[in-house]
């Protein structure tokens, strides 16, 4: 289906809100949904409601703004990291003088990806302060950046979490699990928009140089161009033989642009 061009203008006019860089069939499987959802008999039927109605607007421009995120999400692509490259990552930056690992989570959501590395790195570094690591968690939108210093989490998105690691990382406090204050040591998070002219990576890590950049689950919501120019920034900011992830459903996107995935399936990527 085409995507009539009206909600496009509609919404820029009203919100202010860009939608434009979307990717079609994102853009037009989230408003299937939000004519689902307000039972509209039509599409047309709907842009005449989104007109009317400043609460729908803001609803849909939230249902374009999916932060879902979850603690080791892809299970592929971290059993790869636990056991094959965060060690080998922290044998390398040994040998060399600058010894932190460095990783920028670049659309953290409220932080499940970033502090997910953060036990990796924690458990691999086995507690020797001398191998350190930062790792620079950024994100668009404040929300979701003020949600993911609180660091306080709903048992829904811990799933993927062992009981070990939510003893040892974790306090419970309700039906809330916290993050240990400890593991925030070596983080930083910040607001950080990934089409920002300005900026080509967090102003708080100084330089690039990152030997792990997890970009997850975003590309796919952007059209091709705004998918290069965003894959462009990160590997500019990679350091020599650094290594690139999406979510396992953008794979398809970065191998039909001929990045090397390192192995099979996993969604890490080197360039
Ligand atoms: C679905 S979440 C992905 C979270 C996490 N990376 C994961 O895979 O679980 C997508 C996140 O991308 C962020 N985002 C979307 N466009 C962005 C942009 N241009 N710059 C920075 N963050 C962006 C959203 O705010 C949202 O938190």
């Amino acid at each position: 289906m085409e995507i009539n061009k009206y909600p496009i203008e509609l919404l820029m006019r009203t919100t202010g809100y860009d939608v434009s860089k979307y990717d079609d069939s994102f853009l037009l499987s989230t408003l299937q949904k939000r004519i689902f959802e307000t039972n509209s008999k039509s599409m047309e039927n709907y842009f005449v409601f989104l007109e009317q109605n400043s609460l729908e607007r803001a609803e849909l421009i939230e249902s374009l703004r999916i932060s879902y995120s979850e603690f080791f999400r892809n299970s592929l692509t971290f059993a790869v990291l636990e056991r094959i490259i965060v060690p080998s990552i922290v044998m390398k930056r040994d040998k060399t003088k600058h010894k932190d690992v460095r990783i920028w989570s670049v659309a953290c959501a409220g932080g499940q990806e970033a502090y997910s590395l953060a036990i990796l790195l924690e458990e691999i570094s086995n507690g020797d302060k001398a191998q350190g690591y930062r790792i620079f968690a950024t994100d668009q939108s404040e929300t979701q950046i003020h949600d993911a210093v609180n660091g306080q989490f709903p048992s829904a998105s811990l799933n993927n979490v062992s009981l070990k690691r939510l003893k040892e990382r974790f306090t419970k406090h309700n039906d809330m699990y916290a993050i240990k204050p400890e593991l925030k040591e070596n983080m930083a998070f910040s607001v950080f928009d990934l089409f920002s002219e300005k900026m080509t990576c967090p102003p708080e890590s100084i330089y690039g140089d990152f030997d792990l950049i997890f970009c997850a689950n975003l590309l796919f919501y952007y059209k091709d161009d705004y998918r290069k120019s965003i894959l462009h920034k990160m590997r500019n900011s990679l350091a020599v033989g650094g290594y690139l992830i999406t979510g396992e459903v953008e794979r398809d996107i970065l191998l039909r642009y001929k990045y090397r995935e390192v192995y099979p399936y996993s969604a890490i990527f080197q360039v």
